[in-house]
């Protein structure tokens, strides 16, 4: 085999074909690709004022996630550590521990069948809406259903009526964490969050008064009231969860959908399936493809606080350090067709090499919700699929966009109707 380490000199004219990447794809994903195949697992975003260093592949990702994961630090400075302020996301060390202790029996997988029958129930609930024949986006409605499961899983709220006065400040949250202009002016005033993200504030700061007042409920919510923490660290727990929770799910449900859009006899194939019993390898690999694909959260985000030493390359302290989870999953030394769509890869117990799949990260700080995660998309999915055909409209339009989550811009317009039973 080759040297999966090897470093390759980059060509004279990268700067151009980077580009050009961007140009073609209108999106940082194009340059990302082509630095990745022409420079190797190591290399660094030229850009002044913002010059992250980027590393992947099963190497890189171990030594990030698992051997030297000491040596960073997740708190970082830009604008998800201003809005999450203390989240269990991004706080180091034992503060950090603290928090994911508390936070962690809620998505135990001991506690995941008590969730089941009302994720299914929310996936219906969204769904019994859709006129006969109608076009939906399945961005949107995926974030609905996301939305009621994740508030009512962990704090036990249903925001259903609450949902229209709700969504603009959630998708401001959104767009305040997602990649824009404060890359190259972080001091950038953004006047236009203010209220909206004051109003998501004063949501979660009542939900708290309310419990702290009422009942208490086997929920998160409860473990993070009974921990005596302030309501303002309460409020930053609750806001990286809510966040965390649902804006991947979305992104995730949303891309399945693109996927089988986009291979008939792929959808064809699993609606007979899930509509035959209670599991469906086929969709299990379906998803796991999916998040291959276009992992949720494509990169991971790290501040060096040690000199690194990686067998690429050496990365100094005080940079910054992004490991890219979508430029590992699709690198052809690690994945045969690695842009193509094969569910079967993923059938039949086939196991990817360590650190090549990495949707939820790993080692340590992995994924707190990667169980409940797939559980979600499992259960939404086969009652959607089981319930409703899908056809695809203006699907040519569709590309990544590099949000908080990578997402299907500008939508997933499809066609839906009952099936018959
Ligand atoms: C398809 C669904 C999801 C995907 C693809 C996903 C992906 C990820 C990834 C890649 C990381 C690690 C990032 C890094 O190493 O920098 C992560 C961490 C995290 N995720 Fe998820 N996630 C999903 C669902 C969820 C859900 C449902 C929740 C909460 C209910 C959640 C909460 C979190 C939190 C709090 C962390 C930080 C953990 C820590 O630092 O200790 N995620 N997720």
């Amino acid at each position: 085999m080759a040297n999966l380490h090897m470093q390759k000199k980059p060509p004279a004219d990268l700067g151009l074909r980077v580009l050009r990447a961007w140009l073609q794809s209108g999106s940082p994903l194009g340059p990302l690709q082509v630095m990745g195949d022409e420079v190797g697992y190591f290399f660094q975003i030229p850009l002044p004022s913002f010059n992250p260093y980027v590393v992947f592949g099963p190497s890189a990702n171990r030594a990030v996630l698992v051997t030297q994961r000491q040596k960073l630090l997740w708190r970082n400075t830009d604008p998800v550590t201003d809005l999450l302020r203390r989240g269990v996301l991004v706080v180091d060390g034992d503060e950090h521990d603290r928090y994911r202790q508390l936070m962690e029996p809620a998505l135990h997988p001991a506690k995941l069948p008590a969730y089941a029958a009302m994720m299914v129930a929310q996936a219906k609930r969204v769904s019994d809406r859709w006129q006969e024949g109608e076009a939906v986006d399945l961005l949107v409605e995926s974030r609905k259903i996301a939305l009621l499961i994740i508030f009512q899983a962990l704090f036990s709220e249903d925001i259903g009526p609450d949902l229209p006065q709700l969504w603009q400040p959630i998708l401001k949250a959104i767009a305040y964490i997602s990649p824009g202009a404060w890359i190259l002016w972080r001091q950038m005033p953004r006047p236009s969050f203010t209220i909206p993200l004051r109003q998501l504030d004063a949501y979660l700061y009542n939900l708290i008064a309310q419990r702290r007042a009422g009942e208490p409920r086997p929920d998160m919510l409860q473990a993070l009231i009974e921990a005596d923490l302030s309501d303002g660290v309460i409020r930053d727990q609750m806001l990286t969860m809510l966040i965390a929770g649902h804006d991947t799910s979305t992104a995730l449900l949303a891309w399945v959908f693109v996927l089988l859009g986009r291979h008939p006899a792929v959808l064809e194939e699993l609606q007979a399936e899930v509509t035959q019993g209670d599991k469906s390898p086929l969709l299990d690999a379906v998803i796991k493809e999916a998040l291959r694909l276009y992992p949720p959260i494509h990169i991971g985000n790290r501040r060096v606080a040690e000199p690194l030493e990686l067998e690429e390359g050496s990365v100094p302290a005080g940079a910054r350090l992004f490991y890219s989870i979508y430029l590992t999953q699709r690198d052809p030394r690690l994945w045969e067709a690695a842009h193509e769509f094969r569910p079967q890869r993923f059938l039949g117990g086939r196991q990817s090499p360590p650190f090549a799949f990495v949707p939820f990260g790993g080692g340590p700080r992995a994924c707190i919700g990667a169980a409940f995660g797939q559980l979600e998309a499992r259960l939404v999915l086969t009652y959607l699929l089981r319930h409703f055909t899908f056809e695809p409209l203006q699907f040519e339009r569709i590309h990544p966009h590099m949000g908080a989550t990578l997402e299907p811009r500008p939508g997933v317009w499809m066609r839906v109707r009952r099936r018959a039973r």
